[in-house]
This record gives C-alpha cells, sequence and structure tokens, in this order.
C-alpha cells in the first residue's frame, strides 16, 4: 500500500511516498480502507520538532517507518477476532490513537475498534474526516472539561479554524451564548456558524468588549493572551487552553480568583465520536472543508495549515 513516510524531522521535503505492506490487526482492531484524511496543526509541528514527535507519537528508539496522521473516514475491509459492533463494509470515522502513532497517512489503517464511530450516510467520507481530532477536540472541551450549559457565556478564540469553528456549533448546540474570534475576512463565516457576536482580533482588544464570561476556549499559542483571556472569565468560569501552558503565576491568579484553568489534550474516544457522528447526522453541526487535496500533495497541505489563516478543514482524498 501506499504511505506518506516521514523520513527525519523537518521541512515538507522529508514526507515521501514509499510501497509498504498493510498493518496486521490486533483481536480488537479493525483495517480501514481510508477514503479520506484530514491534516491537523499538530502534524506540521511535530514534523518539524524531532522531541515532540518521539513524545506524541510515542516511539520505541530507531522505530521506523514513522507515518503521521490520525484522522480518517473509509470502510472496514477486515476485522479481528474480538471486534463484535463492526464489520467488513461498514463506513467508519475516528481519529487514530492519539495520543500515539496514528499510522493515517496511509492507504490502509489498523484501528481498534472502540475508537470509531459509523459514518452518518448523510455526509461525505471528507466531511466525516474533517470531524475527528478538531470536533473531538471542541467537544471534549465544552462538554468534559468545561461543562458548558443552556444558557452561558462561552468566548471562543480562532473560531474561523478547525477546532473553532466547531465549537461554536457545539456551544451553539448546547444553548450557549456565543461570541467568536476571527480576522475580519471571517467574520460573516464564524456568525454563519451560529455565533451570536464577532470580534475582529486585528481591529479590536476582545478584553474590551466581552467581560464576565463562564468559558473562554483559547487557542492562540502565547502566555499573554492566556493571560487576557483570564481576565474576561467570572469568578468559578473556566478557560480552557488548546496550545499555551499555564505557567505558576498565572495558575496562582487563577486560584486567587476562583477561575477554572486547564491546559487539556484530546484523546481518542468511540463514544466521544458517537456523540459527534450524531450531532453530524441530525446537522447539528457541519464540516466546513475549505479545501481538499490528493494523497501525494500532503505536503501542500502542511503548507496551507503553517499559514495559520486555514478557514475549516484541509482534507487529502484517496
Ligand atoms: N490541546 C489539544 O488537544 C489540541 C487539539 C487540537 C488543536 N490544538 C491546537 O489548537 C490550535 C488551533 O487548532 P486548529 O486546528 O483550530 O488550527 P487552524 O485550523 O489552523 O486555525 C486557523 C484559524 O485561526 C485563526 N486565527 C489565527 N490567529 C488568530 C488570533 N490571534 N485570534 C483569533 N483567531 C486567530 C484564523 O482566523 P483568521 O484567518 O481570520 O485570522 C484561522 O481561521 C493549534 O495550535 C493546534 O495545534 C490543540
Amino acid at each position: 500500500m501506499k504511505a506518506m513516510i516521514l523520513k527525519s524531522p523537518g521541512g515538507t521535503e522529508n514526507l515521501v511516498i514509499e510501497d509498504i505492506a498493510v498493518p496486521a490487526i490486533g483481536d480488537n482492531e479493525v483495517l480501514v480502507k481510508v477514503s479520506a484524511i484530514s491534516i491537523n496543526p499538530v502534524e506540521t509541528k511535530l514534523r518539524q520538532n524531532a522531541y515532540f514527535l518521539n513524545l506524541v507519537l510515542h516511539l520505541e528508539d530507531g522505530e521506523a517507518p514513522v507515518i503521521l496522521g490520525w484522522d480518517i473516514s473509509g470502510v472496514v475491509e477486515a476485522t479481528g477476532r474480538a471486534v463484535t459492533r463492526l464489520q467488513k463494509g461498514d463506513d467508519v470515522f475516528g481519529m487514530v490513537n492519539f495520543t500515539g502513532h496514528g499510522k493515517a497517512y496511509a492507504e490502509y489503517v489498523a484501528v481498534r475498534e472502540d475508537q470509531l464511530a459509523i459514518k452518518p450516510r448523510s455526509i461525505t467520507h471528507q466531511e466525516a474526516a474533517a470531524a475527528t481530532l478538531a470536533a473531538l477536540t471542541a467537544w471534549q472541551t465544552l462538554v468534559h472539561y468545561a461543562g458548558v450549559k443552556a444558557g452561558d457565556r462561552v468566548l471562543i478564540h480562532s473560531a474561523a479554524g478547525g477546532v473553532g469553528h466547531f465549537a461554536v456549533q457545539i456551544a451553539r448546540h448546547l444553548g450557549a451564548y456565543v461570541i467568536g474570534t476571527s480576522s475580519a475576512t471571517n467574520r460573516d463565516f464564524v456568525l454563519g456558524l451560529g455565533a451570536h457576536e464577532h470580534i475582529d482580533y486585528v481591529a479590536e482588544r476582545f478584553e474590551d468588549i466581552v467581560k464576565e464570561v463562564d468559558v473562554v476556549v483559547d487557542s492562540i499559542p502565547d502566555l499573554q493572551h492566556l493571560e487576557r483571556s483570564l481576565q474576561v472569565v467570572k469568578c468559578r468560569g473556566s478557560l480552557i487552553s488548546l496550545v499555551a501552558f499555564p505557567d505558576e503565576r498565572l495558575s496562582r491568579i487563577a486560584l486567587m480568583s476562583r477561575k477554572f484553568l486547564y491546559r487539556m489534550e484530546v484523546g481518542s474516544d468511540g463514544d466521544d465520536m458517537q456523540s459527534i457522528a450524531g450531532l453530524l447526522e441530525y446537522r447539528r453541526i457541519r464540516s466546513h472543508v475549505s479545501q481538499t487535496f490528493p494523497f501525494d500533495q500532503i505536503p501542500r497541505a502542511h503548507r496551507q495549515l503553517e499559514s495559520g489563516h486555514t478557514r475549516g478543514k484541509v482534507v487529502i482524498t484517496l
């Protein structure tokens, strides 16, 4: 089968297509013939950084080949002996083995049954692949970490991006009043997702406009931005950081002002995937796929993500 191998950490030229054996499956795994893969910023960061690559993929010393990627949608080709729920021919989607070596940039991927959900018939494999790591992050942040409930005021930074565009829709589904930040270019897109208010982060400072919110989702890689976000959270409210790690000083400020401050990490979870499948099926949320690329252009997809200004998701088709 074709797989996109990372020959060594570095630029996109280090991503090379090779022919390798189809993966063997364990008792609890299924073999998925991949129809679509989605690309995330984390893959571009790991591609360039040996330390984080080893850490996040849990690589053994000298382990090869290294295959990036976690987000797939496709068709079950074979099932392990202990698999009970899925069968050959099922259309499935999910985030494979995060954190860990997902090996999703390939024609076939071995996946634990309990990390997958059945793809709703009403959506394409591209839309399904888009709604995996990014949608799981939004779901786990808002539901598990922040416990968003009807009537909460929720501020979502990077509302036009992969995670943000799902977070706006999921927060609306949960009954929240939603405020989203992006540049002016994405204003109509963010409001079209269901945000009640939009803030243009280029022209305005969000802390001058919003105060006393219940929840902030912050995906900006900057501790000062996180501190500004903390200022607008009300007492007993939550600030969930997706990127910046709070330092001791900021953690102390949060504690003293009785605000919850967490750095979350998404995890593979079939039950959460099933919840997302339900939202997609009943059109409570939609994937916005802004660009698709063929398999051999994964390096181009990486460069697009590295722009920091992708709208919705970028998807690879096979
Ligand atoms: N902790 C975890 O488990 C976890 C999980 C998923 C993602 N993440 C991280 O979260 C970050 C976001 O992920 P993503 O997939 O959503 O990225 P993405 O799709 O690349 O985000 C792009 C979006 O960010 C917006 N943006 C850029 N700078 C902004 C700013 N200062 N304020 C508001 N919006 C801004 C852009 O809007 P404009 O074009 O309008 O500027 C663009 O639409 C990444 O660093 C990713 O690695 C962490």
